[in-house]
């Protein structure tokens, strides 16, 4: 696998919990860069691959139970055939990638949320893709009780959204704490604001980052 040093093109992650606004967000940031004559591939996590997307079912199903290292594991197995099939193939060709979660979402969930030792996650952080990371992570940061209402309103809860609040509150906690721990990469968008404002700050984000 070739690693970020050679690729041309960027990467970016959007991250946050459920109803945060990643998708509506990702959506628009595809369409900013393209209107200023990038070629974006717009992916997600888990998913992304054929493998992957058939992974990313087995892991959101309700009636699948399975040990907080399994997921861990699965998350983990998905992202090797994401960055060798989708995701370090297009940077190499000089694409922007966005994704709809990457790695951090493993530290968040499967260590804060499942509880999972950070140590065990960097080591297959490390396995499966050595030193690479995006380039810049937007961590869309929204409070338990809104992110719940808005999902709450579209969609049935999957294998992840039927856990408890206390569970987000750990989720979000592991994404606040990565963010102090990366400043320079992750930014933290205040997703509780009406769509307008949010959608503004990461256009302000956005441009800093491209300068
Ligand atoms: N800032 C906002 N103000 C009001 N509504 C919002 C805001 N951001 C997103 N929404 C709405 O909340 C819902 C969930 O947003 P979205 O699907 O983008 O979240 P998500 O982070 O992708 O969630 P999931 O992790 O479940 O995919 C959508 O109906 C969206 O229109
Ligand atoms: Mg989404």
């Amino acid at each position: 696998m070739m690693i970020s040093e050679t690729s041309k093109g960027k990467f970016i992650t959007m991250e946050g919990i459920d109803g945060a606004g990643k998708s509506t967000h990702l959506n628009w940031l595809a369409d900013f860069f393209r209107s200023r004559g990038k070629t974006v591939v717009v992916t997600r996590e888990p998913g992304g691959t054929r493998l992957g997307e058939r992974l990313r079912e087995l892991l959101l199903d309700n009636y699948q139970t399975m040990h907080g290292e399994t997921e861990a594991l699965l998350m983990f197995a998905a992202r090797r055939e994401h960055l060798d099939k989708v995701i370090v193939p297009a940077l190499d060709q000089g694409n922007w990638v966005i994704s709809d979660r990457f790695t951090d979402a493993s530290f968040a969930y499967q260590g804060g949320g499942r509880g999972l030792p950070i140590q065990k996650l960097e080591v297959l952080e490390h396995w499966v893709q050595g030193l690479f990371q995006p380039d810049l992570t937007l961590y869309l940061d929204v409070t338990v009780e809104l992110g719940r209402q808005r999902t709450s309103a579209i969609k049935t809860a999957d294998r992840f959204e039927k856990e408890r609040d206390e569970f987000f509150q750990r989720v979000r906690e592991c994404y606040l704490e990565r963010a102090r721990k990366f400043p320079q990469r992750i930014r933290v968008i205040n997703a509780n604001l009406p769509l307008e404002q949010v959608n503004k700050s990461i256009e302000e984000t956005i441009i800093s980052f491209c300068k």
